[in-house]
């Protein structure tokens, strides 16, 4: 896939921190949580079970859009497999899960009458979580919106979304607000208007212009800017709730989560200097910018012009600020160069806003394995510079790294792979490169594997593992299965050196 996709695949290859002194996690600061994560479509299955009503990816997937055919209506089951799951995480030792409300399982028509049985399984999820003392840190929305709310208003196109959101949020912290004390609003809202709204290859498949395979409609430029900044608001208004209503008396914290990846300068060309810039303003400075500004970045202004909405004082007011923490999910560089005649002639004039016509890498043979074969060798040294100008360009923030993983294609029977040592010498390099960012003075508070077990992925189905644990997805019982780096990590997590 090329543009935003290729954006958010371009993992880039290029050695590791050299390991001269072995830590242990009490060199990290007191209370800092290390866990692991999923999300709703991605392992619950269920998909229809016990009054639960259709998301869009549900949608998605049962018209065969998703890579493989393949649809997350099973899954990894953990709809019924909670307790397996959470006793497995007891073993690797994880201080907190991370996971997403399915909003369709908690309010099936997206707003209105909420679900018992819906309540009744975030209960007993939430439930067993905290038994063995493991923190739960919840995503209130990870792209799988209602489809009644796509039918009624298509969605996040309209404002009337925020107040769903809001409402539905008000559920969440009401009913498990007394054991969740790690909320995140939204998971990566500056990449969801790209796939869902530019590019087209992703739910709800609208496009911003005529090159799509599937496209569901669309054709305009600005509809990625007006998603995103519904979900901006959307966001702000669950955070003033939260603030006003229960922050006081539940003691939890409440952030957003951005997908953020380093943007290298292909070379030290002023143009691709720029165009590096340009690429991160375009994407984390999107949310980052208002939330610690009340505005958008400049550029973005100057690029996008009138098709950018313009936060009205009341809206900047409550968005400035409006975090505790801000989330970030990590996968490595991504090379710019800038290549203004390309970008002319780009029908998507929403990627050319970022005048980012030619993304690459130094490595070519490693971008032209790009796609599927996601790198596996980590950079390190690309989260420490995303530290460093999350810290001098937005003051600092308290972050969370709640995703960073190594992801491989599944072994050729088809099945699942135990000896993922790549996978732990990835994670080893930048638990590394995060404790090296906190000594110097970056605010880190937890740091999170992508994923607990393999998921069904948002590009690629099954076709791609990010698991400690491995899922045997051709089995009925889906069953489980350590790689080598449950042990790895386990040993980490149970106080010994980190090591590969
Ligand atoms: C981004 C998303 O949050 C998650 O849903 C996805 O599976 C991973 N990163 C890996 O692509």
């Amino acid at each position: 896939g090329g543009g935003g996709v290729a954006l958010a695949l371009a993992i880039v290859s290029l050695g590791g921190l050299a390991g001269a002194e072995a830590i242990t996690r009490s060199d990290f600061p007191e209370g800092f949580v290390f866990g692991a994560g999923t999300s709703a479509y991605q392992v619950e299955g269920a998909w229809n079970e016990d009054g639960k009503k259709p998301s869009i990816w549900d949608t998605f997937a049962h018209s065969g859009y998703a890579f493989d055919h393949a649809t997350g209506d099973v899954a990894a089951d953990q709809y019924h497999k909670y307790k397996e799951d959470v006793k497995l995480m007891h073993e690797m030792g994880l201080d907190a899960y991370r996971f997403s409300i399915a909003w369709t399982r908690l309010i099936p028509d997206g707003r209105g009458a909420v679900n018992p049985k819906g309540l009744e399984y975030y209960n007993n999820l939430i439930d067993e979580l905290v038994s063995y003392g493991i923190q739960p840190h919840v995503t209130i929305y990870h792209f799988d919106l209602p489809q009644a709310l796509q039918d009624e208003y298509n969605g996040l196109l309209s404002t009337r979304f925020i107040e769903d959101f809001t409402a539905y949020a008000d559920v969440c912290f009401r009913n498990f607000g007394d054991r969740v004390k790690h909320w995140t609003t939204l998971n990566e809202p500056n990449i969801e208007p790209l796939g869902g709204y530019d590019l087209g290859n992703l739910p709800p498949r609208r496009c911003s212009a005529p090159f799509g395979k599937s496209c569901a409609g669309g054709n305009s430029t600005t509809e990625p800017y007006i998603v995103a900044h519904n979900l901006l608001l959307a966001h702000a208004s669950a955070v003033s709730l939260y603030k006003d209503k229960y922050q006081d008396k539940q003691g939890g914290q409440i952030g957003i989560t951005l997908l953020a990846f380093w943007y290298e300068p292909a070379t030290q060309k002023l143009d691709d200097v720029e165009a590096a810039t340009r690429m991160s303003d375009f994407t984390v400075g999107w949310f980052m910018h208002p939330l610690v500004y009340g505005h958008y970045p400049p550029v973005m202004k100057r690029n996008a012009g009138s098709r950018l909405p313009l936060l009205t004082p009341e809206e900047s007011a409550r968005v400035l600020g409006s975090f505790d923490f801000v989330g970030i999910n990590h996968y490595g560089a991504v090379y710019v160069a800038s290549d203004m005649g390309r970008l002319k002639q780009s029908p998507r004039d929403y990627v050319s806003d970022a005048a980012v016509k030619f993304i690459t890498c130094k490595n070519k043979e490693t971008f032209k394995q790009g796609g599927l074969r996601m790198q596996n060798h980590p950079a390190p040294w690309a989260l420490n510079k995303l530290l460093d100008h999350l810290k001098h360009k937005y003051r600092n923030p308290p972050i969370v790294i709640y995703e960073n993983g190594a992801g491989h294609e599944p072994d050729p029977s088809g099945r699942f792979v135990y000896d993922d040592d790549f996978r732990s010498h990835f994670l080893q390099a930048y638990i590394e490169a995060t404790l090296l960012s906190i000594r110097n003075g970056s605010s880190v508070h937890g740091y999170f594997v992508w994923s607990f077990m393999d998921v069904f992925e948002v590009l690629f189905g099954y076709r791609f593992r990010f698991g400690l644990y491995g899922v045997d997805f051709g089995a009925k019982n889906r069953t489980r299965y350590a790689r080598h780096s449950v042990r790895w990590y386990a040993g980490f997590l149970h106080g010994g050196e980190l090591r590969p």
